[in-house]
C-alpha cells in the first residue's frame, strides 16, 4: 500500500474544486489543481479560498485553519506539475478521449506506482486504463455531488487493477471520511444506473402525455430527498440525458430515450419546472390523447423496474450484496434509511 503525501486533481470545475477542498482538509497534504487555462485555475482557487474562509467564519474550522489549508493548495496549467503526486484524480469533462489524454499526460511525469483515479459517472474505466504503461494503478473513484455531504465513493475496479492499488484507494477513502463500496466497471455503476432506471420509468409516463407534476408526485410517499423531476433539475437535464444515452446504448430494452427530456435540453431549460413551479410549454410533448396518471400504478411500475435492475446487477456481479446496494443508495443518493430494500417492501 502506498502512503499518500501529495495529491493532484485534474480539472478545476464543479467536482474538482470540491475534491480539492476535501483532500486538503482531511489529508492535510500538498494538493495541486490544474485546468486548461490560467483563468479557470485562478477562478477555482478563488472559490476554494472563499469557501474555506466561510467555513472558518461559521466556526466549522478553527481560527487560522482556513489559511493553513489554503497554503497547501496550488494551481497549475502544466501537466508535468503532477510529478511529485502520490495520487491524482481526474474530474475533467465526461468524455472518454479527453480522460484518456489526461491519463497519458499524467503518466509522462508521475511515479509509476502513483494512483490514477477517475471521477467518471458513466464511462469505461477499463477503456481509460488500456494502453497505459501502468494500467494496474487506474481505478474509478466516483464521488457524489455535493461531495462534502454525500459519504459514498463507488470504487471501480478493472481487469487490470492490482491489490496494492485497491488497498491504497480503500485506505484513501477512509482517510477522506468516505465509505468505499466496490463495484464492477459497467455503465453507470450502481447509483446512476438505478436512478436512471427510475427516471426512465417516470419520463416514459410523461412522454405518453401524463401530467408531469402528477407523475412527479407519485413517489412522494417514499420519502425520497427530492422528487424525480426536481432531481433531474439538480443534476442538470443535459448531464442526465448524457447518462440516459449511455445506459440506453448499453441496455436498450430497459432504458429509453425520453422525448420530454430531449425537449427540455433542446429548449435550454434548467429543468422541468420554472421558478413558479410550473411546467413550461416547451417541456411538454403531448400525444393526441392525454394519458391518465394513476400514482399507485406509477409507483408499482417504478418499484418493479428497480427490483429488476437491482437483481440484474447482483446476477451480473456489478455489486456483491443487497446490503451494498442499500449502502450505495443511502450514502450516494440520500435514500431514507433501509435504502432500496425498504422501498421495495412498501
Ligand atoms: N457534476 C456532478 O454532479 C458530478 C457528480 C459525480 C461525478 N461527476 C463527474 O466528474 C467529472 C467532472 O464533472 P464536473 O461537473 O465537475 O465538470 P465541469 O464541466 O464543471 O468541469 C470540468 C473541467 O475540466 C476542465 N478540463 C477539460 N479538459 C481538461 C484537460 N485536458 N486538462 C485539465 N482540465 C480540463 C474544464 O476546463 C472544466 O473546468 C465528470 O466526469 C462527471 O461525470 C460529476
Amino acid at each position: 500500500m502506498k502512503t499518500i503525501e501529495s495529491f493532484g486533481v485534474v480539472g478545476a470545475g464543479l467536482m474538482a474544486t470540491q475534491l480539492v477542498l476535501l483532500v486538503a482538509d482531511k489529508l492535510r497534504v500538498p494538493t495541486l489543481i490544474s485546468d486548461l487555462s490560467p483563468d479557470r485555475v485562478s477562478s477555482a482557487l478563488h472559490r476554494i479560498r472563499g469557501h474555506l474562509e466561510k467555513q472558518e467564519y461559521r466556526g466549522r474550522l478553527q481560527p487560522g485553519e482556513a489559511a493553513e489549508i489554503a497554503r497547501l493548495i496550488r494551481g497549475t496549467t502544466d501537466p508535468s506539475g503532477f510529478r511529485r503526486c502520490d495520487a491524482a484524480i481526474e474530474a475533467v469533462f465526461e468524455d472518454q478521449k479527453t480522460k484518456r489524454t489526461v491519463f497519458r499526460q499524467l503518466e509522462e511525469s508521475i511515479a509509476p506506482d502513483a494512483l490514477l483515479l477517475t471521477n467518471t459517472s458513466s464511462l469505461s474505466v477499463t477503456g481509460m486504463a488500456r494502453g497505459l504503461r501502468h494500467p494496474e494503478r487506474v481505478l474509478g473513484f466516483h464521488f457524489f455531488n455535493p461531495v462534502a455531504v454525500l459519504p459514498l465513493v463507488e470504487l471501480v475496479r478493472t481487469p487490470f487493477s492490482s491489490s496494492p492499488a485497491l488497498l491504497t484507494a480503500g485506505d484513501l477513502a477512509k482517510r477522506l471520511g468516505k465509505t468505499a463500496v466496490p463495484v464492477a466497471d459497467t455503465p453507470g455503476f450502481v447509483v446512476n444506473r438505478l436512478l436512471t432506471r427510475l427516471f426512465s420509468e417516470i419520463l416514459a409516463e410523461i412522454d405518453k402525455g401524463g401530467d408531469p407534476a402528477t407523475v412527479d408526485r407519485s413517489l412522494e410517499t417514499w420519502g425520497l430527498p427530492m422528487t424525480p423531476l426536481h432531481l433531474i433539475g439538480y443534476i442538470g437535464p443535459a448531464v442526465q440525458r448524457h447518462i440516459c444515452d449511455t445506459l440506453h446504448r448499453a441496455y436498450p430494452d430497459r432504458f429509453s430515450r425520453s422525448a420530454s427530456l430531449t425537449a427540455v435540453v433542446e429548449a435550454g431549460l434548467p429543468g422541468f419546472f420554472d421558478e413558479n413551479g410550473k411546467v413550461p410549454q416547451a417541456a411538454l410533448i403531448l400525444p393526441p390523447e392525454p394519458h391518465e396518471v394513476d400514482p399507485d400504478r406509477v409507483r408499482r411500475r417504478v418499484r418493479d423496474a428497480l427490483a429488476q435492475e437491482a437483481q440484474l446487477m447482483l446476477d451480473e456481479g456489478v455489486i456483491a450484496t443487497w446490503e451494498d446496494i442499500d449502502r450505495c443508495m443511502t450514502l450516494g443518493a440520500n435514500f431514507p434509511p433501509g435504502g432500496l430494500t425498504r422501498l421495495l417492501a412498501t
